[in-house]
């Protein structure tokens, strides 16, 4: 079974600012989850100290009963995974040497039926020989997310806790659906659970099951799409003149900018 994560009161502070300021966070496995907020609020810093790669000035992040301090490097590995804003790759490897490296934490035998069947859940099947370089940018996003779907692919699905920073950022509209739509399926499977940090609010507001507000390293807003994606909540954390109204078909919140 999955182990619980879990932030408790992160501080963390860079350059004389308050980065991460005073944090409390459980995730809960087959349940997603939207970081939101705006630019310089500190969704990639929080996505960093909760994967284990920055540690906080005070405060520490849990998963089960150790901090992510005391897990052994494979064994945490293993368990969660993590897909960047920025993702380089300084040398020639076909897209399915991206995705193999996902594997590493775990024993190679069955390593190739799991990186083709990650590929084709993403699909990424037909750029599986081609040099992950020369990718357009969406295409390497979509490379990048059948990497971190195999480092927690275990007994035929992943379990663990995904970890994603604006994963659909250069995605087409045709694209955005089939991640988010692969993830809210995946993660409905029980044991995964989702953090994806989303620019695109309309994207969260459908398929998040939770969203958290951030802004200035402070927890502003969480809860469902239509407690946090007000107008009056969204106006006041973002600045900018928008409107909100019902989705056609989910009743979800739909943001739409003034012109
Ligand atoms: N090492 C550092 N030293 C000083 N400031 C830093 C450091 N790392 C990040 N920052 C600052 O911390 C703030 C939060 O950065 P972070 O990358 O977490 O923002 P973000 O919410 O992910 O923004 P974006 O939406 O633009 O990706 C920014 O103002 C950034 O300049
Ligand atoms: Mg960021």
């Amino acid at each position: 079974m999955m182990e619980q994560l879990e932030a408790r009161s992160l501080r963390y502070a860079q350059g004389g600012r308050q980065l991460i300021d005073t944090l409390d966070l459980a995730l809960k496995p087959g349940e997603m989850v939207a970081l939101i907020g705006p630019n310089g609020a500190g969704k990639s810093t929080l996505l960093r100290m909760l994967t284990g790669f920055v540690t906080p000035d005070s405060g520490e992040c849990r998963l089960g009963d150790r901090p992510l301090a005391a897990w052994p490097r494979q064994q945490l590995a293993q368990r969660r995974a993590v897909m960047r804003q920025q993702n380089l790759v300084t040398f020639s490897l076909p897209a399915a040497g991206v995705v193999a490296m996902g594997r590493a934490p775990w024993p190679s035998a069955g390593a190739e039926a799991i990186v083709d069947e990650v590929m084709a859940l993403t699909g990424c099947s037909e750029l599986a020989g081609r040099d992950y370089r020369l990718l357009s940018g969406g295409e390497q996003q979509r490379v990048q997310l059948a990497r971190v779907l195999a480092q927690l692919w275990r007994d035929g699905a992943p379990r663990g806790w995904l970890f994603l920073d604006e994963p659909t950022s250069a995605l087409d509209l045709f694209w955005q659906q089939s991640t988010l739509r692969l993830l809210h399926r995946l993660s409905r499977q029980g044991d995964l659970g989702v953090c994806a940090v989303l620019h695109d609010l309309n994207l969260a507001a459908l398929w998040a099951d939770r969203i958290l507000l951030l802004h200035q390293g402070r927890l502003v807003a969480q809860g469902s799409p239509q407690a946090v994606m007000t107008e009056a909540t969204l106006t006041r954390w973002y600045q900018a003149e928008l409107r909100v109204t019902a989705h056609h078909e989910s009743g979800r919140p739909v943001i739409q900018l003034r012109a």
